[in-house]
């Protein structure tokens, strides 16, 4: 079963209600909510003001993707907005372990993500205790970038690992997913598809767009 994951940094803002919607009409299974903080990557996006506005309108879980360089200080002002997901770096988090207790503690889903330049086995130790695993297929930053070559022997390397240490983790790919690359991560072991620019940007409108993602990967 193959989940698709908005990315609504792509979303027109002034109509983000409506597109959230409208990704829900078309199949989507979460939304997928961009965090940056002009340091551990360069450029800002949004914060836990936006998932307060999308709580009350729609029933898809809420994922925050926190690309942040100390995601401990957002955990809470995140929970407390709605947020039902929390993904953080490994490569800001030397022991991830006391964050994955705190998000977990409070019921909610923790993933861990790997940025390209990361072997995949930097979280290795950590499947057993996460619900969803990241394998970035572009360097974070910036939405519109096209997938790494190098990225679905990436995948299919995490798919391995997850195979053996919890085949319950979820193994998620976020960055230049379209029509083309979705069932080239999905093939390689992917489960969870972010995307934004082919969604959100597509002539078809982003319900069309997620149940042709769909269609494309079933
Ligand atoms: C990259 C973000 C992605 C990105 C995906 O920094 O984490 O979620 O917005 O956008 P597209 O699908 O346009 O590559
Ligand atoms: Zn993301």
């Amino acid at each position: 079963m193959i989940s698709i994951a908005p990315s609504i940094l792509a979303a027109d803002f002034s109509r983000l209600g409506e597109l959230v919607r409208e990704i829900e009409l078309g199949g989507a299974d979460r939304v997928h909510v961009d965090v940056m903080d002009g340091h551990f990557v360069p450029n800002l996006s949004m914060g836990p003001i936006v998932v307060k506005g999308l709580r009350p309108v729609t029933r898809m879980q809420l994922e925050v993707h926190l690309m942040v360089t100390d995601p401990t200080m957002f955990v809470e002002p995140f929970l407390k907005s709605g947020a039902d997901s929390l993904i953080v770096h490994q490569e800001v988090l030397p022991d991830p372990r006391p964050l994955i207790r705190a998000v977990r503690g409070q019921g909610k889903r923790i993933g861990l993500a790997v940025n390209p330049g990361t072997p995949v086995e930097a979280i290795e130790a950590y499947l057993e205790d996460i619900d969803l695993a990241l394998c970035m297929t572009v360097w974070p930053g910036f939405g519109g970038q096209s997938f790494l070559p190098e990225s679905p022997e990436r995948i299919r390397a995490l798919r391995k690992l997850i195979e053996t240490r919890n085949p319950k983790c979820e193994l998620e790919v976020d960055g230049g997913i379209d029509m083309k690359t979705a069932p080239t991560s999905t093939s390689a072991g992917a489960n969870v598809l972010v995307a934004g620019t082919s969604i959100f940007g597509a002539a078809v409108g982003p319900r069309a767009a997620v149940q042709q993602m769909l269609k494309l990967t079933s």
